[in-house]
């Protein structure tokens, strides 16, 4: 099987390198968004079992019939393509080569849950993804009865959490909010607000022309349709894909230009996610349902192949320092928590510990794990838990003897 036996969905249409699809010719690829009543656009979201890809995996259509049951009142629609993960780059690639997906996906919903604005929320870093939703914004200015707006998003991992996303557009401060109300209740302005990843709402608009029934006729039963991921790491066509669900990661590294015998290990999931061996994952569907039975998770759909040889010790200190880097600071447990895990895998890396350390990052990660206002400690913990797991003899190594077999071989894999 290839990776999309019925070829590209979202990215369907001219290749992406001749730049941002124009409303011209997405409007001829694709005809005008249909007139579907908010009824009708939120069962077939239902229908259609299409999960949310910004991380969570939430269904989307249960999230827009709770704000069509929510709290009366003009809502306002949070487009996410803040996308500050590090390794990943498939919202931005979304955005930059076919804005006009998005946007239809985006006044769809506000037309599902009666919200009369639209904040694009996209990346500060990511200035082509931000200049192809403003061009695409002004180019239906005269059509939309909306009003639609971008905010930049600061740089930085935590910025793209929903509650931070809300929390930067009302008040210019990215930090979580851990009490109540929800977005949904009251977020943008006290509005009602749904906050939606950029490929959930581009799927939204496919599903509101071709249906569920067409999303659901690849995939796999309980994770239908099609998704964007990006591969990095050890293979010679690293970059952005769109994958049937349920494709191997063997299949989509092979599809990237990478073999069997140079994966040592893979990143699933993204940063918040955990390494597999490469014995495990080889064969693994990228399947969210099946992978979260497996206490994986499919998250951005960021696929990082760590070079077989290469250190797993300072492969996962370099992402560590990163985790610890972007804690917002203001819990406890995740500012000094992650602090310390990431210096203590840092000293067991440079070969500068000993085996107390290894107890140290166990105890140290339960101890974090639903400490914080957001998910950001427990993806952490989780995180370095795999790492420890999959790359358990090199952490001994490294404490006993103050390195690893791998010492010599790159550790770059970014
Ligand atoms: C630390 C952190 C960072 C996040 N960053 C993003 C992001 O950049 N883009 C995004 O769409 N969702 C991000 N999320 C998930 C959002 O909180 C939210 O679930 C998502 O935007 C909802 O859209 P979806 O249901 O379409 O996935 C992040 C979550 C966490 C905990
Ligand atoms: S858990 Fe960490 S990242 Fe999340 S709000 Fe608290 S300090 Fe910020």
């Amino acid at each position: 099987m290839g990776i999309l036996p019925g070829g590209p969905r979202l990215l369907a249409g001219p290749p992406p390198r001749g730049g941002p699809e124009s409303y011209g010719d997405h409007l001829a690829r694709l005809g005008q968004t249909p007139a579907i009543g908010p009824e009708d656009m939120v069962t077939e979201l239902e229908l259609s079992g299409l999960l949310g890809r910004g991380g969570g995996g939430f269904p989307v259509g249960r999230k827009w019939r709770a704000l069509t049951e929510g709290p009366r009142g003009p809502a306002v629609v949070v487009v996410n393509g803040a996308e500050g993960e590090p390794r990943s780059s498939k919202d931005r690639v979304l955005m930059t080569y076919r804005p006009h997906l998005v946007l239809d996906g985006a006044v769809l919903a506000a037309n599902a849950v009666g919200a009369d604005s639209i904040v694009v929320y996209v990346g500060e870093e990511h200035g082509r993804a931000r200049a192809a939703m403003a061009a695409a914004i002004e180019a239906r200015s005269s059509t939309v009865l909306v009003s639609i707006r971008t905010v930049a998003a600061p740089i930085g991992y935590v910025s793209g959490e929903a509650t931070a996303a809300v929390h930067f557009i009302n008040s210019g401060d990215a930090r979580p909010t851990a009490t109540p109300p929800r977005p949904s209740e009251a977020g943008v302005r006290g509005r009602p607000t749904l906050v939606q990843n950029v490929e959930s709402l581009a799927y939204a608009a496919l599903i509101a022309r071709f249906g569920a029934g067409w999303f659901r006729s690849v995939g796999r039963r309980e994770t239908p349709g099609t998704a964007l991921v990006t591969v990095s790491g050890a293979v010679s066509a690293p970059g952005v894909r769109e994958i049937e669900l349920g494709t191997t990661i063997g299949e989509l590294v092979e599809a990237a230009g990478g073999r069997r015998d140079s994966v040592g290990a893979v990143l699933v999931g993204g940063y918040f996610g955990a390494w597999i061996s490469g014995d495990e994952g080889w064969a693994m569907g990228l399947d969210p349902q099946a992978m979260r039975a497996r206490g994986l998770t499919f998250g951005c759909g960021m696929v990082s192949v760590h070079p077989a040889g290469a250190c797993g010790v300072a492969a996962t200190a370099e992402i560590m320092a990163f985790m610890a880097e972007s804690s917002a600071g203001q819990c406890g447990p995740c500012l000094h928590g992650l602090r310390s895990i990431a210096d203590t895998a840092a000293r067991l890396a440079a070969g500068r510990s000993d085996a107390a350390a290894i107890d140290d990052l166990e105890r140290w990660t339960s101890l974090v794990t639903g400490r914080g206002a957001c998910r950001q400690p427990d993806g952490a913990a989780a995180f370095m838990a795999s790492a420890v797991r999959v790359f358990g003899s090199e952490f001994e190594r490294h404490a006993r003897l103050g390195r690893c077999s791998a010492d010599e071989a790159s550790v770059d894999v970014s």
